[in-house]
């Protein structure tokens, strides 16, 4: 127990508390009669006693549920209830098997937390995931208590024509008898095993898009993915990404689709993304629904990404699951990295699979850097929660997928250098020992080590397992000499993980450093020699020391390092290197995610030293960048030889949240103020090569959302929000005009709203009338809507105007909070999107972070918790801001009521 702050206990699950369950449920044989007010829920299971364990009596987690009634073997039993348990002491003896029957009903219109069952526009769906089976009702929620499942759903069959469940539909028809006129039954049986927490069931009116399709082997599958009538013209893009994510899974791990039936049903009330629940995955409509007209290239690919990822779930995840959830990180990294592979896999090119790894690691860079150095930090698996629904996070699922990442880069081998083939036959090891189990994260390791005897991870295989226990973000420090004479070059590494709260001292981790050497003057790759070996232009350094020292000799001339290429460990490089050695790397570089770093690095360096000048000399001057980086940029931009979307990434400054990171103290104002400056300084000048790159660029043909076209359409919409932030110093009407002209005509929604942000964030004088001519002409598409009010709440903040923007937006006829897209577009946008919107002098964004969480508790509060973690990092502000952030953690936490999801959050900020 903890004692929170207003004295309520909250219970604190351990991992090492761990114990397999006293009983075991072997069939689940689940009957609802649906109906928004009241369903009723008869469920009947066989259970026997685990022999492993002490007998005890049987509980059963139930929540919100009213219990009608209890049957032992056919027989009226004694229970009570304590907690959230329903307690049943008086079972047989023995471990024969023997059925329970319970009788409860629940109240899915009223759920507006979205676990359990609930209703959403008129129709009924499920999210079990973790502990919502509970709500639905009495059971052992636990991921490793697996069962097969029949399930019976029955409704009244005009306002629920469509009726589904995991597995195969074995009967359907209309229901007889007097009280069943005009109602209908739908009878599914699930043919796998599974947790309850992969549970589902969908009812309403919706229509499906279908494909049949043939696997390798030969088999047939009906893939359907159900939307509400109108929306089908917006499912081909995610049928795609099905089909293209059923064929990789079996190209790539010989893993195919064990199911006659793949249903993806699409709802636009959903607290994450998706759910992976087997064969019936459950999706917010974000992931699902795409058209030129109202999706972005970003969002294309988000729903490639999710697609794969629910889907790949159906081997990792489904197949096998976790023991605990302490283990969840043993589907979720896994599956991350999965569906990273796949979209990278997909992509035609070196230059579009670099842009993508670039993408992913700014994510991670960005959301789960802070994270581990911030109240919320736990390693990749957890030793404690209280609320497990806080720790779906950006630690166990993209540092997660890291570990994973650098598993597989330590299975590499000479002959299969970026260890696909060696990760590949780890997996194979894997589903032999473990398919159908609940396993941890030890399992997997073992079993990817075990498949790769010799191989740098096996060699390591226990202290590599230190990523899965210690938090922190490790620094690496290199330093390099060069020695003339003797053409030697002496690498330096070291390695250095700050201590947290839960962990004092860190021991050394396994880092897998992917590097070259690149001539400070030819700017070619020089070739690495090692020890008497020779390894080519690339090599892999395993740094598992506090410190090591590698020395290359035949060096022929002054190199740069390029070291962590690829980002081949999640650490933070500390490497001084020169002006001059990072644009050799950015000019040079063979890696094209060094370059791009290279340019990062440059970027960050300027903003840094213009944030602790004293002086404003930059800012009058107008000066944050030198001459020979702007050139270098422009080199980048003209260069033919590389490709527009990679050179948006290099032409965009490392964001606000990232420069933060860097700082020590932050004053949120001052870092918007010089990244702003910088911004102005690469409009003006680089004008010409703006114009150049938008007229070059802007016709990306008929629409497609592939990598290259999407790349194009990338650089455009840069060079037009550039040019519009040019026209705003210098007073040109123009390029305003022009881009509203595109705003107008655009043949899709990425140059539309590209247009539109470009106008939006220039603050040019046009913006408002294109909002609303936005708004008229999309009211009707609720994910468009959604856009509409990020844009505003995330504008740039030229005088303080976007807070009050944000509270007149509360209360448009088409904000409601009780929608999670909706809330996140408006409130998440501006809380954790804006910093210098958010972070104002007068502490006002912070009182409004305060209402909204407590307003928003009442109604979710798993996504209450994820609006409260946007103050996380308080402790870095700079006065007056830091002040004002504590005191509204503090009047958040001081509220009598809160749930545990907020508590744990607010009281992890509070603590010192
Ligand atoms: N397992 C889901 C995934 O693919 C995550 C998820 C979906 C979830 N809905 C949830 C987790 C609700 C907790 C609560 O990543
Ligand atoms: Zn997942």
């Amino acid at each position: 127990m903890s004692m929170l702050r207003d004295g309520a206990p909250a219970t604190v699950i351990r991992r090492q508390d761990y114990t397999a369950p006293a009983f075991w449920i072997d069939t689940v044989d689940l009957t609802f009669d649906l109906d928004p007010a009241k369903t009723r829920v008869l469920n009947k299971m066989t259970l026997r006693r685990n022999a492993d364990v002490a007998a005890g009596p049987l509980r059963l987690d139930g929540e919100e549920l009213n219990l009608a009634r209890v049957l032992v073997n056919g027989q009226g039993t004694s229970f009570k209830m304590e907690d959230n348990q329903l307690v049943l002491e008086n079972l047989p003896e023995g471990t024969e098997p023997f059925t329970l029957e319970i009788f409860t009903t629940c109240a899915p219109a009223k759920n507006s937390k979205l676990m359990g069952l609930y209703v959403s526009n008129d129709s009924f769906f499920t999210q079990c995931e973790a502990e919502g089976f509970r709500r639905i009702t009495y059971f052992l929620d636990r991921p490793d208590v697996m069962a097969s499942y029949t399930v019976t759903l029955r409704a009244d069959k005009k306002k629920y024509p469509v009726l589904l469940s995991n597995g195969n539909l074995v009967e359907q028809g209309d229901l007889d008898g007097a009280d069943n006129a005009g109602r209908h039954f739908a009878k599914w049986v699930d043919p796998h095993k599974k947790p309850c927490y992969l549970f589902a069931l969908v009812a309403g009116k919706l229509v499906a898009r279908e494909q049949r399709i043939v696997s390798r082997a030969g088999t047939e599958h009906l893939l359907q993915v159900f939307v509400r009538a109108g929306d089908l013209d917006k499912t081909e893009h995610a049928m795609n990404s099905l089909m293209a994510s059923i064929a990789w899974d079996e190209a790539r791990f010989g893993l195919p689709l064990d199911l006659e039936r793949f249903m993806i049903v699409a709802t636009s009330d959903f607290n994450m993304g998706a759910m992976e629940n087997k064969g019936l995955n459950i999706f917010n409509t974000k992931y699902v629904l795409a058209n030129q007209a109202t999706a972005t290239d970003t969002d294309y690919s988000g729903i490639e990404s999710v697609v794969g990822h629910e889907y790949f779930h159906n081997w990792t995840g489904n197949r096998i699951t976790c023991r605990d959830w302490f283990q969840l990180s043993l589907k979720e990294g896994l599956t991350v990295f999965r569906d990273q592979e796949f979209s990278q896999d997909l992509c035609a090119d070196d230059s579009a699979k670099a842009v993508k790894r670039i993408e992913d690691v700014r994510v991670l860079r960005t959301a789960q850097f802070p994270e581990d150095a911030g109240p919320m930090a736990h390693p990749v698996r957890p030793d404690s929660y209280i609320e497990i629904n806080n720790f779906y996070t950006v630690t166990v699922y993209e540092k997660g997928a890291e570990v994973v990442r650098m598993m597989q880069t330590l299975v590499g081998s000479p002959a299969d250098p970026l260890g696909r083939a060696g990760f590949a036959k780890g997996m194979t090891q894997y589903f032999a020992r473990h398919d159908g189990q609940a396993v941890t994260c030890d399992d997997f390791a073992q079993a990817i080590a075990d498949a790769n005897p010799g191989s740098a991870l096996a060699q390591r295989l226990e202290q590599f397992k230190r990523w899965y226990a210690q938090s922190g973000t490790p620094r690496v420090q290199a330093r390099g000499f060069y020695n003339a004479q003797e053409q030697t070059y002496t690498l330096t590494l070291s390695q250095h993980c700050a201590p947290s709260n839960d962990q004092p001292s860190k021991l050394p981790f396994v880092i897998p450093v992917r590097m070259g050497l690149v001539g400070a003057q030819s700017g070619q790759a020089l070739g690495l020699h090692l020890d008497g070996n020779s390894h080519g232009h690339e090599h892999l350094l395993v740094l598992d020391q506090p410190e090591q020292v590698f020395t290359f000799t035949q060096v022929s001339e002054e190199p740069v390092a390029s070291l962590l290429r690829g980002f081949s460990a999640p650490v933070i490089l500390d490497m001084d290197f020169s002006d001059a050695q990072l644009l050799t790397l950015l000019a040079h570089d063979s890696d094209a995610f060094n370059r791009w770093e290279a340019a990062q690095r440059l970027a960050l360096r300027f903003a840094i030293n213009s944030i602790a000048a004293t002086a404003d000399a930059a800012s009058s001057s107008g000066q944050f960048l030198s001459e020979e980086f702007v050139e270098a940029l422009r080199a980048v931009l003209r260069n033919p030889q590389l490709d527009a979307a990679f050179k948006e990434l290099v032409l965009t400054l490392p964001s606000e949240t990232y420069i933060a990171e860097q700082l020590g103290v932050v004053d949120p104002q001052r870092i918007h103020a010089v990244r702003e400056g910088m911004r102005a300084q690469l409009a003006n000048a680089l004008h010409a090569d703006w114009v150049w790159a938008f007229e070059a660029h802007k016709d990306s043909g008929a629409y497609s959302p592939d990598a290259h076209s999407s790349g194009l359409r990338a650089l455009a919409g840069l060079a037009l929000g550039y040019l519009c932030l040019a026209a705003r110093d210098s007073g040109d009407t123009v390029w305003p005009g022009k881009t509203l002209q595109r705003f107008k005509d655009a043949g899709n929604m990425t140059d539309r709203f590209n247009a539109l942000h470009a106008l939006v964030g220039s603050g040019s004088p046009l913006a408002e009338a294109a909002l609303a001519r936005f708004h008229t002409q999309f009211k009707d598409e609720a994910l468009v809507l959604d856009k509409w009010f990020a844009l505003q709440a995330g504008a740039c903040d030229r005088g303080g105007q976007v807070l009050g923007a944000v509270r007149q937006l509360l209360n448009h006829p088409d904000f409601t909070l009780k929608n999670p897209n909706r809330a996140r577009s408006l409130i998440f946008s501006y809380c954790n999107a804006n910093p210098a919107g958010f972070h104002r002098a007068d502490a006002a964004g912070y009182v409004f972070w305060a209402e909204r969480v407590m307003e928003l508790d009442a109604i979710n509060p798993q996504v209450a918790a994820r609006l409260a973690r946007a103050l996380d990092r308080w402790k870095k502000l700079a006065e007056p801001y830091q002040h004002a952030a504590r005191e509204a953690l503090v009047r958040v936490a001081a509220k009598g009521d809160l749930s545990n999801d907020v508590r744990e959050v607010v009281q992890r900020a509070l603590a010192d």
